[in-house]
């Protein structure tokens, strides 16, 4: 029979859409520890839960779904109506396919017993981050960690299952809501970041092996903390700017973060005069970025030592957070006299 080669040469009459996340996620299942592929699917259903939460936000001004929820969560904190949207989103996708037996949200006091004893996976979440930044129109976001649970399948959620130090992640990743909605994650085999083709209903791989510069040009903290923040790190602010850094603060740690990511910087909340521990959540906001961060060349420290060595004694548990370019935060570790 004869045949011919397949001639990609079209011009410009059809360019390539690349990669699918799922395509992607089906062609690395091989680097997973386990590769049963029940990993694979709560990455599929996460990525899922997102688009739905991606179109939420794209058109809050038009529904009800801003404002204030009217009620405060376990930390204290007002909830928006779209906390609550997009943590019922995540955690009824992540109940469907029996893979994760437990969830623990930003949004909830306990942990979601999703009643799935044979399923294999922990995930911890913070549903929407910088809520504060929805009514305004500013980039939000998703963040994510997927643990191994420790104790046996089939038996009943154990505390040790969920308060995993943050180097027992096997994924992790986030969403950002930006003027593109991107998905980026890590198994721990670099870190991948994919853009949402809205009108296709897919993620395409758009930056691929992802490397935060070492050094960077950029700090950001919210400088109305500097008057009950330590001394030192208002040094290390001060040199940055000698050094002609720039200021750049959204207030949404995911789009803070993934700015600097690309661009090179480093991220500060520190602990305050009121705050002793920061701001930050270990379980929901800094071990998932830590993890990432570290896979893209970057670092992550509370000041004193590694996020993802800290053994976590509470879910809600906060810790100062500095992340970043690598020598940034090496640098502001020895400002602390570390
Ligand atoms: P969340 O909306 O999930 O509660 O997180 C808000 C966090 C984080 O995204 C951001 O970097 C930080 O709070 C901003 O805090 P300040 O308003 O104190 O600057
Ligand atoms: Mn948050
Ligand atoms: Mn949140």
């Amino acid at each position: 029979m004869k045949t011919q080669p397949y001639k990609q040469d079209t011009g410009n009459l059809a360019y390539k859409v690349g990669v699918t996340l799922d395509r992607f996620i089906k062609s690395k299942q091989a680097d997973f520890p386990y590769a049963t592929g029940e990993l694979s699917q709560i990455l599929r259903d996460i990525a899922l839960a997102s688009k739905i939460v991606s179109r939420e936000i794209s058109r809050a001004g038009l529904s009800d779904v801003t404002g204030a929820f009217g009620q405060t969560n376990v930390q204290g904190e007002e909830q928006q109506k779209l906390d609550v949207v997009a943590n019922v989103r995540f955690t009824r996708a992540l109940t469907k396919g029996g893979e994760v037996c437990a969830v623990v949200s930003e949004e909830e006091d306990l942990v979601i017993d999703l009643h799935n004893s044979k399923g294999k996976y922990v995930v911890a979440i913070d549903p929407l981050d910088g809520s504060s930044n929805v009514d305004v129109n500013v980039s939000i976001g998703t963040i994510f960690s997927i643990y191994r649970r420790l104790s046996p399948v089939g038996s009943p959620i154990q505390e040790k299952d969920v308060l995993q130090n943050g180097s027992g992640q096997v994924a992790a990743g986030y969403v950002l809501y930006g003027s593109s909605t991107m998905l980026v994650y890590t198994t721990g085999h670099g870190a991948n970041g994919f853009t949402y083709e809205r009108s296709l209903g897919e993620f395409f791989l758009s930056h691929p092996e992802m490397r935060m510069p070492e050094d960077g040009a950029i700090y950001t903290i919210n400088e109305g903390l500097t008057p009950h923040i330590n001394t030192n790190i208002l040094s290390y602010l001060e040199a940055c700017k000698r050094r002609g850094a720039s200021a750049r603060y959204i207030g949404s740690l995911v789009a803070d973060f993934h700015r600097n990511l690309l661009k090179g910087g480093i991220y500060l909340y520190p602990a305050t005069a009121q705050a002793r521990q920061g701001k930050i959540r270990l379980m929901y906001e800094a071990n998932a970025l830590a993890f990432i961060a570290e896979q893209a060349g970057g670092a992550a420290s509370d000041g004193r030592q590694r996020i993802l060595d800290i053994s976590p004694e509470g879910l809600h548990q906060r810790t100062p957070l500095f992340i970043g370019s690598k020598n940034m935060v090496k640098q502001l570790e020895e400002a602390l006299g570390n």
